[in-house]
């Protein structure tokens, strides 16, 4: 907010308002913009403010009055039908979030401001496609903005529009010969597009600049046809973060994914008092803890992606949650504290689980259970397979040697559909290891 004087007496009276909403002074806030309604009763800013105020005090049915009613006011006001859609994404309404965001683009085409917002949106609905159309649109009108360039070049890369992408890449690279970032993109682009010859030129520069960066070296890996043993940090984090919103959504109405309820029902089975400590790995935004209700111990959460959690941590069933790599999760957890480990559709993207499976038995109580899905690696095959869909594949006869030598005697492993994959069932397995008592 700038501390510059307005000439118009509403604009000064909302400013306070947003200050005070920003300080956490949400009912003296309230009361000042009730006095503001009063005398403006109009004015769809008001409103816009009501909706910032309903969602600062976690009111989201009262945010979206306010933000509806400043667009019936001003229908043609493209800031309010902005502001409307994006509050509608945060709220998962992504249908009609894009509705209004369409109307706001064609309410005012030129406007960048509205345009990199319903970007936003659009990523957040998955809508790849779309955003790409507004983020041409937008660098055709800010071409000298290399964020939203690049930007265009991901999305272009992750449609598969490696053509277009590159030639994105080359132009931020030739503006700006130290953007990592691009050359990063750029070096996807040709791996990708299976020209792994200049993919690897590029990661070397990248590596000669930072020769530790994981994502570097992951990549390297790749390109030069080995199997890397995991998914760096940062691959993950780019992974999951952006799709945070929509998740839900996505896995459960659209791809089918059940397995959360399938286990929550397991665990309910075997521990019918709900008297259990459970630490859920990759908990995402958390539809175990969801399918499982409130339990009578400890359920915590842990997720490299802040942004997953975040939504997780809306249910109010976790007690807390570690922002760390489930690998040191459990390499430096003690001895004994867990009843139920649960990795649900997570070992997929942590490949070689030499280590956590020795490690989840030992954190486990006696009698405890470690419950992991895993993607089917054809058994003729290498242990581990990293699939071009970025997903790890584990070879059943492999996790099961693991579990054995790790000393879960007591074991079964069924095969299951995870999910729909490109409207095809996809394969995996469901690991139930018990400790010994
Ligand atoms: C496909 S989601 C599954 C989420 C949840 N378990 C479920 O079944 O809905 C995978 C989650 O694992 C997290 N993840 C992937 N690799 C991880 C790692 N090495 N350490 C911690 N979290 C990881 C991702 O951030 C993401 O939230």
């Amino acid at each position: 907010m700038t501390s510059t004087t307005s000439p118009d007496p509403i604009a000064r009276r909302l400013q306070t308002v947003q200050h005070l909403i920003t300080s956490g002074k949400l009912s003296e806030a309230a009361e000042r913009l009730n006095g503001v309604a009063k005398t403006a009763p109009k004015d769809p800013r008001v409103y816009l403010l009501g909706m910032r105020l309903g969602e600062a005090a976690g009111n989201p049915q009262r945010a979206e009055e306010a933000a509806r009613r400043a667009v019936e006011l001003e229908p043609t006001w493209p800031v309010a039908v902005t502001e409307y859609a994006a509050l509608l994404a945060r709220q998962g309404r992504f249908d009609e979030a894009l509705q209004h965001g369409r109307r706001a683009v064609a309410l005012d085409p030129n406007n960048p401001q509205v345009l990199a917002r319903m970007v936003d949106v659009a990523h957040d609905a998955l809508q790849i496609d779309l955003a790409t159309q507004w983020l041409q649109q937008l660098v055709n009108l800010v071409p000298q903005n290399s964020g939203m360039k690049l930007l265009l070049a991901t999305d272009l890369r992750r449609t598969g529009r490696h053509d277009e992408a590159l030639t994105r890449y080359d132009e931020l690279i030739a503006a700006e010969p130290g953007n990592n970032a691009a050359l990063l993109g750029r070096a996807q682009a040709w791996h990708a597009k299976g020209d792994d010859k200049a993919a690897l030129a590029d990661c070397a520069t990248l590596l000669d600049r930072e020769p530790q960066n994981e994502e570097y070296k992951f990549l390297r890996a790749l390109a030069s046809g080995e199997t890397p043993p995991s998914q760096p940090a940062a691959v993950v984090k780019q992974l999951f973060d952006p799709v945070a919103y929509s998740f839900d959504d996505h896995m459960v109405r659209g791809l089918r994914y059940r397995l959360p309820k399938q286990v929550a029902g397991l665990i309910q089975g075997k521990y019918p008092d709900l008297k259990l400590n459970v630490l859920d790995l990759g908990c995402g935004t958390g539809l175990l803890g969801v399918c499982l209700g409130r339990i009578q111990g400890a359920l915590v959460g842990v997720d490299l992606s802040e942004a997953m959690t975040a939504q997780a941590a809306g249910h109010k069933v976790y007690d807390r949650f570690h922002h760390v790599n489930v690998l040191d999760a459990l390499a430096e957890t003690p001895a004994a504290i867990y009843d139920v480990i649960a990795a649900l559709d997570v070992f997929i993207y942590v490949g070689d689980l030499t280590a956590a499976i020795p490690d989840a038995h030992r954190i486990l109580v006696p009698g405890g259970h470690l419950i992991f899905s895993c993607e089917t690696a054809a058994e003729d095959g290498p242990q581990l397979v990293l699939q071009p869909t970025g997903r790890y594949a584990h070879k059943r006869s492999h996790v099961e040697a693991l579990c054995r030598s790790a000393g879960f005697a007591d074991l079964s492993i069924e095969d299951c559909d995870l999910r729909l994959e490109q409207g095809q069932r996809l394969q995996g397995f469901l690991v139930v290891a018990r400790k010994a008592s």
